[in-house]
């Protein structure tokens, strides 16, 4: 996977005297001490990670940690201290007017927490605006818009003016806006945080599918911790302008860096970021469908199991088989497995959240089997698991 955005050594002072703080803060003095000696306030310190192409990448952060002033770095709307934001290989600090023009309407697009549309102009209008900038023609950029329009969602809204338009409805006009510059770089300044819970829910669940087409690079702000782990492959976690941890989902959970981050995690409702994929175990005995009964009933006692997975060719699924039928199947001298088979098992796939998984593991007798597209059998999740999933700690590492 290729880099696609490299930020090394980024720092925003805002004030009138920006060398003399960067000069304090080369020397360790802290945040708070800047300020008060000189009245500058330090926005972004010395920040470097890197973004891959088609990441999707999350900043979290507490109110003022610098969250915005570092992503506003990377489309330039705000104009680094010192630092080198690499994007596609050019040092986009030392862009020109015209280069960033370029950078601005090609590279980047950007998606704002209050929408940020044009109340005067109409949904479609709103979309074309970026394409309009460009100069591209009239018939062709209405086309662009009304095909980004139907990308989110809103097909038939198109002459309607913002207002008349839901919170939830405007910010797919956002990111509808966004999306018709095609840009590679998607910047999104807590783009969800006006939204209500559940069209918030919709939202995310729409812009991984919008990610997982069309492969942007996303860039992602949020202070909800459940949202960065529901959104992010990777997360940094910034503080004071600092980043404070960078990892994936899952590195950041069972290993926090420090007691900020614990803060931050303990508040997460695991059902919500935990996946089927997380807890899920390969199973202590499978049978093969051509096995037959008596195997299975050996393969059962073996490992002290009242029912055992059927797998065929490639691992696929068959079904479940217990040692009370294939019992009564010796008696009865049967010795195929085929007529035995049950399916009165719950079946799921790798990225389900345990959230929905909760009540079918309370249901049912046996494991829930997890399984990919051609029902091949990945795993199986016993119940013991997904509760020992929701404790707090470390209940996440089994496999
Ligand atoms: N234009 C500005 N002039 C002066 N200081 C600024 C400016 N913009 C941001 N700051 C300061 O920089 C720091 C970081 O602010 P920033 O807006 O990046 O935080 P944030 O993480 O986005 O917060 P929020 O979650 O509230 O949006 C804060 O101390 C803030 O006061
Ligand atoms: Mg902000």
């Amino acid at each position: 996977m290729s880099e696609k955005i490299i930020v090394k050594n980024v720092v925003k002072i805002f004030g009138s005297k920006p060398k003399l703080a960067l000069n304090k803060l080369k020397s360790g003095l802290s945040k708070e001490k800047i300020l008060q000696q000189t009245g500058q306030t330090i926005g972004v310190n010395n920040v470097s990670f890197s973004v891959n192409e088609g990441e999707f990448f999350v900043i979290m952060g507490l109110s003022g940690s610098g969250k915005s002033t570092l992503v506003r770095c990377l489309n330039r709307l705000t104009t680094p201290t010192s630092g080198q934001i690499i994007i596609d290989k050019e040092d986009i600090v030392q862009y020109d007017k015209h280069q960033l023009r370029e950078f601005r309407q090609k590279k980047v697009g950007m998606v704002f927490q209050n929408f940020g549309l044009f109340t005067h102009r109409t949904v479609l209008e709103n979309v074309e605006y970026g394409l309009e900038i460009r100069k591209v023609d009239k018939e062709k950029r209405r086309n662009i818009a009304l095909q980004a329009l139907k990308s989110v969602g809103l097909k038939g809204w198109e002459e309607k003016m913002p207002n008349e338009l839901s919170g939830g409805m405007q910010q797919r006009v956002g990111l509808a806006r966004a999306l018709a510059n095609d840009p590679d770089i998607l910047l999104m300044d807590e783009p969800f945080s006006a939204l209500d819970p559940l069209i918030r829910r919709e939202m995310q669940l729409e812009l991984l599918e919008i990610q997982s087409k069309l492969k942007k690079t996303i860039i992602f702000i949020t202070h909800d911790i459940n949202e960065a782990f529901r959104l992010g492959d990777k997360i940094v976690v910034m503080k004071d302008g600092e980043i404070v941890q960078q990892g994936t989902p899952e590195e950041i959970l069972n290993h926090p860096s420090d007691e900020y981050i614990e803060d931050f995690v303990k508040s997460i409702d695991r059902t919500k970021v935990i996946q089927a994929k997380n807890i899920m175990q390969k199973p202590n005995a499978l049978v093969s469908i051509t096995a037959g009964v008596r195997s299975a009933i050996h393969e059962m006692e073996e490992n002290s199991l009242s029912s055992v997975f059927v797998i065929g060719k490639d691992r696929v699924l068959k079904g479940i088989v217990t040692i009370d039928d294939c019992v009564k199947a010796v008696k009865n001298k049967h010795s195929s497995l085929t007529e035995l088979l049950r399916h009165d098992y719950y079946e799921t796939t790798e990225d389900e959240y345990i959230e929905n998984l909760l009540e079918d593991a309370t249901k049912s007798k046996y494991p829930i089997v997890v399984l990919d597209n051609n029902r091949k059998l990945l795993g199986i999740i016993v119940r013991t698991t997904i509760l020992a999933g929701l404790l707090p700690t470390n209940g996440y590492d089994s496999n």
